[in-house]
């Protein structure tokens, strides 16, 4: 029998009191970013009610359209809604003009979660293009030393300062921010802790004392790239395979479910909407399976997301990294 619960009827509490689905949509687009309209209609008609979008998507504008839809269409009403954005490292020197755009691409007065997107400043201009700046040589160009440059700690003061002054976000919270990253800004936090980490993870990447020290502070985790992206590797896991076989279930439903379970919230993407509509279900997984999930990654860690404007902000396993050799 397929799972009796669903995941989208799990909701998490964040360090403000606000509640937050275990379950949500991530928003980056595999091809035609129009293609996410549906994909995020599909996913509220299924039950979702997190989707995760972000400035650097390119899919706010279809987002938003779907969010409009379902509204229309007596679905939801917006309150009933978990919208985050993030704001790219090229626009650090002005987050609040980031959100701005963001709304308006959305069509939407306030997010539910806005989150910085990494902790590094890239080189962008006013609008924060390009996205990716790069010297003669090809290197990523910064404003910010990203190993040792603490820059991005007053990009988070003015996230503080959005959420005090306006009313365009419910909440605030990090993105890709590692152990050292974490405790050079705990420290020096005005008020307000992150409410979420957003991090890649699934059971081959476990990073149980990241976890942890988010935990002790009341931040949530968000789990990317829960199937390990494109070509869903986790989901070949002979373990993974077995769960699903088991419980009667997805192989997306297991994974999703590690997350769950543990307290975590999970934020797959397919453009497959016959997918999307089925991964709600969640499956009982017990203790000893949760561990042995867990144990795949403790014992051979894989991170499948290498990109190289992670290179000195302090992740381990981070193919083509030396730079954050720094902090060991
Ligand atoms: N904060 C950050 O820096 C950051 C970074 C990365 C991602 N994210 C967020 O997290 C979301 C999810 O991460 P992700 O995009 O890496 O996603 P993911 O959910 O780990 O991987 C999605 C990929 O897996 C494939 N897939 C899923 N189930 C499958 C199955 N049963 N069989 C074969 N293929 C399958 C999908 O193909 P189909 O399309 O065919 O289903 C798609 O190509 C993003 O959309 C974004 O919102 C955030």
């Amino acid at each position: 029998m397929a799972p009796a619960k669903k995941a989208t009827d799990v909701y998490f509490t964040l360090n403000n009191g606000n509640k937050i689905p275990a379950l949500g949509l991530g928003t980056v687009p595999s091809d035609d970013p129009a293609d996410v309209k549906d994909q995020v209609v599909t996913a509220i008609k299924a039950g979702f009610r997190l989707i995760d979008t972000a400035w650097y998507y390119g899919t706010e504008k279809y987002v938003g359209e779907a969010i409009k839809q379902v509204i229309a269409e007596g679905i939801v009403k917006r309150e009933d809604l978990f919208i985050t954005t993030k704001v790219w490292p090229s626009f650090w020197h002005n987050p609040e003009k980031s959100l701005d755009q963001s709304l308006e691409t959305l069509g939407l007065d306030y997010v539910d979660l806005l989150l910085q997107h990494w902790p590094i400043c890239l080189h962008g201009d006013e609008n924060g293009q390009p996205t990716q700046p790069k010297d003669e040589e090809g290197n990523l160009k910064y404003d910010d030393d990203p190993a040792t440059g603490t820059k991005f700690i007053d990009v988070y003061h003015t996230l503080e300062d959005i959420l005090d002054n306006t009313s365009k976000t419910k909440a605030i919270g990090v993105s890709n921010y590692s152990i050292p990253k974490l405790k050079q800004l705990l420290p020096k936090i005005k008020k307000h802790v992150p409410a979420a980490n957003q991090i890649e993870y699934h059971p081959q990447l476990p990073q149980q004392d990241l976890v942890d020290l988010c935990t002790e502070h009341k931040i949530i985790v968000e789990c990317y790239s829960p199937v390990g992206g494109p070509g869903a590797p986790v989901l070949k896991l002979p373990l993974v395979q077995e769960l699903a076989k088991k419980y009667d279930t997805s192989v997306n439903e297991i994974v999703d479910a590690y997350q769950i379970l543990n307290g975590r919230v999970a934020l797959p993407r397919s453009s497959n909407l016959q997918r999307i509509a089925s991964i709600t279900g969640l499956p009982e997984l017990t203790k000893e399976e949760l561990d042995e999930l867990y144990q795949i990654g403790a014992k051979n860690p894989t991170r499948y997301t290498n990109d190289p404007w992670g290179y000195g902000i302090g992740f381990r396993w981070w193919q083509g990294d030396d730079k954050s050799k720094s902090f060991e």
